[in-house]
C-alpha cells in the first residue's frame, strides 16, 4: 500500500463550547470548552480533530509523491490513524472517493481558503420543514429576545450631517416591472408550465447571445447578465416536474444552441422527491413546475483566475446576476419565481454526477404559475417608504 498527504489542509484552533457526556456524568453542564486543533481537508466534508503529534506526521508525509507504508514505519500507528480519518490518502479501493475528490483539488487552481469554505459549507441532508416542525428554528421574535434587535434597517454613517436629498426619480414601465418582482412561495401545484414560457425563460436568462474568441482556446461568452472574465462559468440544470412537452427528470441546458440534454428521466414521484431534497425540505417551493440548479464550473473560471482571492466571490456574483434576470423575466411573463441557496449540495452533486471540486452547485431558482391562494408568507404588502426629495 502506498500513501500521500491530501493536497489541501487548513488547521483551526477551535474553542467553541461542545457537548460532552463525561462533563454531564461528572456533574458539569454537559459542555467542554477546551481548545482543540481541527483539520479541514478539501476532499472531506467535515473537520477532523487532530493532535500536535498528528500534525507533525502530516508534515513528514509527502504531498506530491506516493510513499510505501513501510517507509513511514518510524511514525508508527499515527499513520494509520491519519489514514482512517482521511488526512492521509492511500492508493487502495477503500480510498477511491477521497482520492477522486483530492484529485479535483489538485487539478483546479483554487485559492485554498475558498476551497475549504466550499467543501465544508455544503449541506448533505437538511430538512428545513422538519426542523421547523420540531421547533429547532427560531422565530423573529425569539431571535430579538435572544440576541437583541437586528442592526437597524435605516443605516446611518454620519448622523451628525444633514442628508442631501436627491431629485424625484423618473418612472417608466421598467419601474412597474421592478415593483411587481417578488419571491413566490405559493405555486399552483397542478399547473403545467407552457412550452413557450419555459423556452422564453431559458433563452432569456441562460442562453448565450454571442461569443468572441479572445485567443485560440479562449472563448468569451455574452449573455443578458454580466459574468466575471466574460467566461460564463455557470451551468443551468433543469429539474422538470410539469412542463408541456417534456418528461419529468433532469436535463442540462445547452446555452449555445438553446436545447436540453436529457440526463435522467424519471417518474413524477421521483422528480418530486428530488425537488424536496434539492431545496432542503422547503415545502413552499417543492411543487414548482421547474427548478434550475446553477452550478459553478470552478475549472473554467479558475483557469483564468488562478488561486485568485476574488474568483470564488465572482462565481456567487455571477449566479446572483442570473437570478435577478430570472426574477425580472418571470415577472414580465406573469410567473411566480424564487431563488434559494438553502440547498442540499450533496443531493444535487449525486443526482447530476458532478465532478468533485471541479463543478459544484451554488444556488437554485424555480418558476411557474402562482396559486391564487397565499398560504405561505410573501413580502407582498409592505409599508411604503417615501423618499425625501425637494421637488
Ligand atoms: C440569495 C438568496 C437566498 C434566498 N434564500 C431563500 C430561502 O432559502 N428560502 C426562502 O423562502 N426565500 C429565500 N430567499 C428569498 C428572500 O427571502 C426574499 O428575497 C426576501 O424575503 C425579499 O422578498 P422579495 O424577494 O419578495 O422582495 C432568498 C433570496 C436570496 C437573494
Amino acid at each position: 500500500m502506498r500513501l500521500r498527504r491530501c493536497h489541501h489542509l487548513l488547521v483551526e484552533l477551535d474553542q467553541e463550547a461542545r457537548f460532552d457526556v463525561a462533563s454531564l456524568l461528572s456533574g458539569g453542564d454537559g459542555l467542554v470548552r477546551s481548545a482543540r486543533w481541527l483539520a479541514y481537508a478539501a476532499h472531506l466534508t467535515a473537520p477532523v480533530e487532530v493532535s500536535l503529534e498528528h500534525l507533525a506526521v502530516l508534515q513528514a508525509v509527502p504531498r506530491d509523491t506516493w510513499v510505501t507504508r513501510e517507509a513511514m514505519a518510524a511514525q508508527g500507528e499515527v499513520v494509520d490513524e491519519l489514514l482512517a480519518r482521511g488526512l492521509l490518502v492511500n492508493d487502495g479501493e477503500a480510498h477511491a472517493d477521497w482520492r477522486s475528490r483530492d484529485q479535483g483539488a489538485r487539478d483546479v487552481a483554487w485559492w485554498p481558503p475558498a476551497l475549504i469554505a466550499h467543501a465544508h459549507g455544503g449541506w448533505g441532508d437538511v430538512d428545513i420543514q422538519a426542523r421547523n416542525e420540531s421547533g429547532l428554528m427560531l422565530s423573529s421574535q425569539q431571535m430579538v429576545d435572544a440576541f437583541g434587535p437586528a442592526p437597524a434597517a435605516d443605516h446611518r454613517r454620519v448622523p451628525a450631517q444633514t442628508p442631501v436629498p436627491l431629485s424625484a426619480p423618473r418612472h417608466s414601465d421598467f419601474d412597474v416591472l421592478l415593483a411587481a418582482r417578488r419571491t413566490c412561495r405559493n405555486f399552483d401545484g397542478d399547473a403545467v408550465l407552457g412550452r413557450e414560457a419555459f423556452a422564453t425563460m431559458m433563452r432569456r436568462v441562460w442562453g448565450a447571445v454571442g461569443t468572441r474568441e479572445l485567443a485560440p482556446g479562449a472563448v468569451a461568452v455574452k449573455k443578458t447578465s454580466p459574468a466575471g472574465g466574460g467566461l460564463h462559468a455557470v451551468e443551468a440544470y433543469v429539474l422538470v416536474q410539469r412542463v408541456e412537452g417534456l418528461a419529468p427528470g433532469l436535463y442540462h441546458y445547452l446555452a449555445m444552441e438553446h436545447s436540453l440534454e436529457p440526463m435522467r428521466l424519471c417518474s413524477a414521484a421521483e422528480a418530486a422527491d428530488w425537488a424536496h431534497r434539492f431545496v432542503a425540505g422547503q415545502d413552499w417551493f417543492n411543487n414548482v413546475p421547474v427548478m434550475v440548479v446553477m452550478t459553478a464550473r470552478f475549472d473554467r473560471l479558475f483557469w483564468k483566475y488562478r488561486r485568485h482571492t476574488k474568483a470564488w466571490r465572482v462565481l456567487h456574483l455571477d449566479v446572483g446576476h442570473l437570478s435577478q434576470t430570472m426574477y425580472l423575466s418571470a415577472t414580465e411573463l406573469g410567473l411566480g419565481c424564487f431563488v434559494t441557496a438553502a440547498i442540499n449540495d450533496r443531493a444535487v452533486e449525486t443526482a447530476l454526477d458532478l465532478p468533485p471540486l471541479r463543478e459544484g452547485p451554488i444556488a437554485l431558482v424555480g418558476f411557474g404559475p402562482r396559486s391564487d391562494r397565499i398560504t405561505t408568507m410573501e413580502l407582498d404588502s409592505v409599508v411604503p417608504v417615501t423618499p425625501a426629495h425637494p421637488d
